[in-house]
Order: C-alpha cells, then sequence, then structure tokens
C-alpha cells in the first residue's frame, strides 16, 4: 500500500516537473528571445519602482503604464491644445494636469512627491543639469527618478556627436543661450542634411518651431558619467539599454555625500529661451 503511495506520488510529482520545465522553457522562449525591448523594460521598472504619488513631464502621446500603487499628474509646457497643434502627428496626446516648465518644475514644493517620470524628455532641454536638480529637489527622500532617454545610436541622432561635461556645464554656468544656435546649426547640417549655405537659414526655421527639439545627444555610458560627475545625491538602482533607449532608474538618497546638496545649481530664468513662457 505503502509502495503504491509513493509510486503514485512520484509519478504526479515527474508530470508536475515536466509541466513546470515546460512553463518556464516558454517563459524563457518569450521573454529572453530576444533583446530587451523598450516597451517591456518601460513596464517592468514601472512596477517594480513607482509608488505614491507622482509626475510625468512630457507623456505626449506614450504616458508610462504604472501600477495601481501610483497616481500620476500629467506635466507639459503647454496646455492640450496646444500641445495638439505643436505635435499633429499625434492622433491622441495626454491632457497635462498642470503646465509648468519641466526643467524647473516651479509649482511643485521641494520634497514633495514619490517619483518624476522623464520618458524622452530631457534631451528637449537645454540645461540638462537644471532640470536634474529641479527633478530631485521635488523628490522625497527614497523617492524614484524615472527617465528614459533615446539611445543615440538608433535614433535620427546617430552621426551628431555625443553632449560631452564639459558643455553641459558650460551651458548650465553661462546659460544655454551660449549653444543655442549651434544646436540648431547641428540639426540643419546633420539631421537636416542641408546644404552649407542653407544651414542658417533652416537654423532660424529650427529656432521658430515651437516644437522642441533634441538639444542634446547621450547614450547610456555618456549620460551615466553625467551622473556620476554632478556627484547627485542618488543611488543608481537600475540602467538598461534597449533597442530604442536606455533607461535609468535614480534613487534620491540625501545622505550621500553631494555637491548639490552644499552647493545648489544657481536659478536660470533670465537666460531661458524665449519661448519658454515662466510658470
Ligand atoms: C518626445 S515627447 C515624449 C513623449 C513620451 N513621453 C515618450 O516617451 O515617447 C517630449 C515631451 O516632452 C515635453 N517637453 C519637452 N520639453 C519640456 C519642458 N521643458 N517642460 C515640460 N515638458 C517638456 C514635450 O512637450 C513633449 O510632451
Amino acid at each position: 500500500m505503502r509502495q503504491a503511495i509513493l509510486a503514485k506520488l512520484r509519478d504526479w510529482t515527474g508530470r508536475w516537473g515536466v509541466a513546470r520545465r515546460a512553463r518556464l522553457k516558454l517563459r524563457d522562449w518569450i521573454a529572453r528571445s530576444g533583446p530587451p525591448r523598450w516597451e517591456a523594460t518601460r513596464d517592468d521598472l514601472a512596477f517594480r519602482y513607482l509608488r505614491g504619488d507622482g509626475v510625468e513631464i512630457g507623456a505626449l502621446y506614450n504616458p508610462l503604464r504604472v501600477p495601481s500603487a501610483a497616481r500620476v499628474r500629467y506635466v507639459d509646457h503647454a496646455g492640450l491644445d496646444e500641445l495638439q497643434k505643436i505635435y499633429p502627428e499625434h492622433d491622441w496626446v495626454m491632457a497635462p494636469d498642470v503646465i509648468d516648465e519641466g526643467e524647473r518644475l516651479g509649482k511643485f514644493a521641494d520634497e514633495s512627491l514619490d517619483f518624476v517620470i522623464a520618458n524622452h524628455m530631457l534631451e528637449h532641454v537645454e540645461d540638462p543639469i537644471e532640470a536634474l536638480h529641479n527633478f530631485l529637489r521635488v523628490l522625497r527622500p527614497g523617492g524614484i527618478l524615472f527617465l528614459t532617454l533615446p539611445d543615440a545610436r538608433h535614433t535620427f541622432d546617430g552621426r551628431r556627436t555625443r553632449t560631452t561635461i564639459e558643455h553641459l556645464l558650460r551651458d548650465h554656468d553661462e546659460g544655454p543661450q551660449v549653444s543655442r544656435r549651434e544646436h540648431y546649426e547641428d540639426i540643419a547640417r546633420i539631421i537636416d542634411c542641408v546644404p552649407e549655405e542653407q544651414v542658417a537659414e533652416r537654423a532660424d526655421e529650427i529656432a521658430a518651431d515651437p516644437a522642441r527639439h533634441h538639444f542634446h545627444v547621450w547614450e547610456l555610458e555618456t549620460f551615466l558619467d553625467l551622473i556620476f560627475v554632478l556627484r547627485l545625491p542618488v543611488d543608481v538602482e537600475a540602467a538598461q539599454v534597449t533597442e530604442l533607449e536606455f533607461a535609468v532608474i535614480l534613487r534620491k538618497n540625501p545622505d550621500k555625500p553631494s555637491d548639490t546638496i552644499t552647493a545648489p545649481w544657481p536659478a536660470r530664468r533670465s537666460t531661458s529661451s524665449p519661448r519658454h513662457t515662466p510658470p
């Protein structure tokens, strides 16, 4: 009798073992059958890290999927009607709850949020150092900064020179107007490929366009260099390259020795582009 029961048990566990192995094989096949996909990576990171009250800056046509424990307010530099005019190529865009300049977040108090999401937004900002400082300013200790940026190797920026830390420090210290024209000419020359004699004219058109262009160009390594050189009060929780972009998850850690805590970056309000209306 005992032998029969044991045999039955072996039989069952064996069958379950086979079923389990098959299920894991299928899961591996689906999950690991190619390089990480950007949508799945964003989802995974969002579900792992986002909780509480936060903002997504520049969601536009592609708001991040977040877990039910995360309450998001949407921030953009313009209201819904204006966004629809600026980006007519999108049938639907997320209506912002708050209109604010994302790099300053002037409408948000210090340490008032559990997370800040900025997907494909930071490359449109003229002074990313100020933006990073303000993202961290509004986060509570332990809060999450969720960033994705286009990986220059896989976008139309591929042939542009990667932005250096020296360039960003200069934009920050002297004001972004010092390199604004250079960016427009870079886009005219390298992305739009206009002949040299038409670069100035095309740069004028880009400058007058209300859509915000890619001022800066990164790959994961060059972006992480910036984070480390700035000595931000953060722990790097995750850094992941996908086929289109890279994602970086930073957790605010005020206990970390940092330059921003002791030496706040100066406000840059007076040096912003004229079309950047103050909050
Ligand atoms: C390329 S779209 C990003 C769309 C989407 N988040 C994604 O992942 O593809 C850039 C968005 O950032 C917004 N944006 C750019 N600069 C901004 C700024 N300084 N302040 C607030 N929003 C900004 C734009 O209006 C737009 O909604």
